[in-house]
């Protein structure tokens, strides 16, 4: 399968693990395209708590991939109070074209449950085939950024064909 994984993340939790995933998925056979989304500035963090806490907003992001053309996607984001402005600017500009895809999302560990969810009815309403989803808290990540939960996710949402 040839896969975009696209990934936004400021701090380094959620780029070690879309590079793991990403990793283990091309061991798999798959084909990665792996792209991280760049906003146009950086931010101080109390402006990015600041915009995280109104929904839907969006922060420009420098050259999103346009994943036409990509059998699959994985797209991995943290978990930001009501919205990752960044992402949300790569959904509305590309999200309708986006081809079957899972979703990751890293947190520290409060409400990114509902985060999950209402990210995978957002994608759905934008007409993409949601293949699973999965939230894991940072601290589960710390020394191993590929979690047995994780790969197990990817074994089952991107089948090698032939297997
Ligand atoms: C602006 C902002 C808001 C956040 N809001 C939440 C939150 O509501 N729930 C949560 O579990 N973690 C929250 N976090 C923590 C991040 O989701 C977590 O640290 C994530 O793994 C960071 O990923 P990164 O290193 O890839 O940027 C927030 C972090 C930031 C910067």
């Amino acid at each position: 399968m040839k896969i975009l994984a696209v990934y936004y993340s400021r701090t380094g939790t959620t780029e070690a693990v879309a590079r793991s995933a990403a990793d283990l998925l091309a061991e798999m056979g798959h084909a990665l395209t792996r792209v991280a989304l760049q906003p146009r500035v950086d931010l101080p963090y109390p402006l990015w708590l600041a915009l995280s806490f109104v929904p839907g907003s969006r922060f420009p992001v420098a050259a999103p991939p346009d994943p036409s053309g990509f059998d699959a996607c994985l797209l991995a984001l943290p978990k930001w109070t009501f919205a990752c402005p960044p992402v949300n600017t790569f959904l509305a500009q590309h999200g309708s074209r986006l081809p079957p895809t899972a979703v990751l999302v890293t947190c520290g560990g409060w409400d990114q449950d509902r985060y999950l969810a209402q990210l995978e009815r957002r994608l759905q309403g934008q007409g993409v085939s949601v293949l699973g989803g999965l939230a894991l808290r940072k601290k589960e990540l710390q020394g191993d950024p590929l979690p047995q939960i994780l790969s197990d996710l990817l074994g089952t949402c991107f089948p090698v064909s032939g297997s």
